[in-house]
């Protein structure tokens, strides 16, 4: 073994753990030990409820919470919970919230709420014997698993459709059994996952004891039983739209006109460049992301799904559309968001569960509308930012107060720098250049220590 490998590291305490990590990988043991110690949890039943998470925990890494106000969406207002390491997002999406606040506000729709689920195998014999002999079991096969399924059929879900799909001409052998599932407020990974793995179980036994399939070589091979994180059939649309004359208060009729145009060429250029079709839907996920983070859902479900459906038709593009119609500006976003607002971590994470409540405590539904309306807000902000100012003015600004707080610039300090920098191009070292100006520092930059 090397140096710094090590067995039965999951068995160590916390402290212990950290005792290796920082003998092993820091310099400066004593210091980095308080640091990863100074992030406990000083609830020690919280503490114990975040490790519950995940595994090897040794500390927990704090992201800002933040919350956009004024949020209208189908006439109800919301303050919406984000967690985002990014500066910049919850301004734009507080922004853009209060702009169309009084534009009517962002109006939203559930269009379909199917998850999927699928159990891929191989067979070796002919297809019409498989294909005959599923018909002749498919409803054995919702019965076989209907223990599991009763609790969610109770609830209005359940599984709504079962098919048997031929794959084999893509390679040799393989079926698979596509399951649609209604899972109601939950996401339902657990619950769908479960009631694959019984499936496919049974669908294996049923084929073995048929009797017109003989010989092992006519046994079903699981290959595996797995949710898709795809679900185009769990489709939210949220939109906005006013009359163009009312784009801008400041612009004239021709100019909103112009405005408008140019938004509209913005997002056509997200649906023909993959390149920018790419930058385009990482904004929306700016806002996506930042509320499933903070109420307690799987991003990395969502932004799969999402990324999967931007692909579509074949090629990568924008998850948004603009159009001009009569005069009227109309802005949308579709995009597929498995969520839940009960079980997993939204009930048991206590910040999720305080996001959850701020909004209402929403029905899964609901919760899509809203997240998507985030995710419109945002991307609206941005490609206006970017068709008029260019994004890197705001952007800037933040990045100047976050130089100045690394520099521990005081409150008179970090006033007279930004006034400087106004007009200016923002970098860390012409900030830090200039606080030392104002320091009297005689040997400046040196005499600032720059990396903590
Ligand atoms: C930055 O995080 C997101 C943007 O690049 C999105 C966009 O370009 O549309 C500003």
């Amino acid at each position: 073994m090397g140096e710094k490998t090590i067995s039965g590291f999951s068995k160590l305490s916390k402290r212990g753990k950290i005792k290796w990590i920082v003998e092993n990988f820091f310099k400066d043991p004593d210091a980095v030990t308080k640091e990863l110690t100074s992030y406990w949890h000083g609830n020690a039943a919280q503490q114990k409820v975040l490790d519950g998470f995940s595994e090897n925990t040794i500390s927990n890494f704090p992201m800002p919470y933040g919350v956009a106000p004024n949020v209208v969406i189908n006439g109800k207002t919301y303050c919406v919970p984000m967690v985002i390491e990014e500066s910049s997002v919850v301004a734009a999406a507080s922004s853009a919230a209060k702009y169309w606040m009084s534009r009517g506000g962002f109006k939203a729709e559930v269009l379909s709420t199917t998850k999927v689920g699928q159990v891929h195998f191989t067979w070796p014999g002919k297809a019409e014997d498989l294909f005959s002999f599923f018909e002749s079991v498919k409803g054995d096969l919702l019965t076989d698993v209907a223990e599991l399924t009763a609790r969610m059929e109770s609830r209005g879900g359940g599984i709504t459709n079962i098919e048997l799909l031929d794959f084999t001409k893509d390679h040799a052998g393989y079926y698979q059994i596509k399951l649609y599932f209604e899972t109601c407020d939950s996401m339902g990974a657990n619950f769908i996952n479960s009631v694959l793995e019984a499936m496919s179980a049974n669908w294996t036994q049923r084929v073995k004891a048929n009797t017109d399939f003989e010989g092992a070589d006519q046994d079903v091979d699981i290959v595996m039983s797995i949710l898709s994180n795809y679900t185009p059939e769990c489709i939210v649309r949220a939109s906005v739209s006013c009359p163009i004359a009312q784009l801008d208060s400041k612009l004239s009729e021709e100019e909103n006109m112009a405005l408008a145009k140019r938004f509209e060429t913005a997002v056509k250029i997200a649906h023909i460049d993959p390149y920018r079709a790419a930058t385009h839907n990482k904004g929306i996920f700016n806002g996506i992301d930042a509320v499933v983070l903070a109420t307690g859902n799987d991003f990395r479900a969502i932004e799969a799904g999402g990324h999967t459906f931007a692909a579509r038709s074949g090629s990568y593009r924008s998850l948004s559309f603009c159009e001009i119609r009569d005069n009227e500006f109309h802005f949308w976003l579709d995009i597929p968001l498995a969520i839940g607002t009960v079980g997993g971590l939204t009930t048991i994470h206590p910040m999720a569960k305080r996001s959850l409540d701020m909004l209402g405590a929403p029905s899964a539904k609901e919760l899509m509308e809203i997240i998507a309306s985030i995710g419109l807000a945002q991307n609206f902000a941005a490609l206006k930012s970017l068709v008029t100012t260019g994004i890197q003015k705001g952007h800037m600004k933040m990045h100047l107060l976050n130089i100045l707080n690394h520099l521990e610039a005081s409150e008179k300090e970090a006033e007279l720098t930004v006034v400087h920098f106004k007009e200016k191009a923002v970098s860390f070292s012409g900030v830090r250049a200039f606080l030392d100006q104002l320091r009297g520092v005689k040997n400046p930059i040196s005499s600032i220590a720059t990396s903590k």
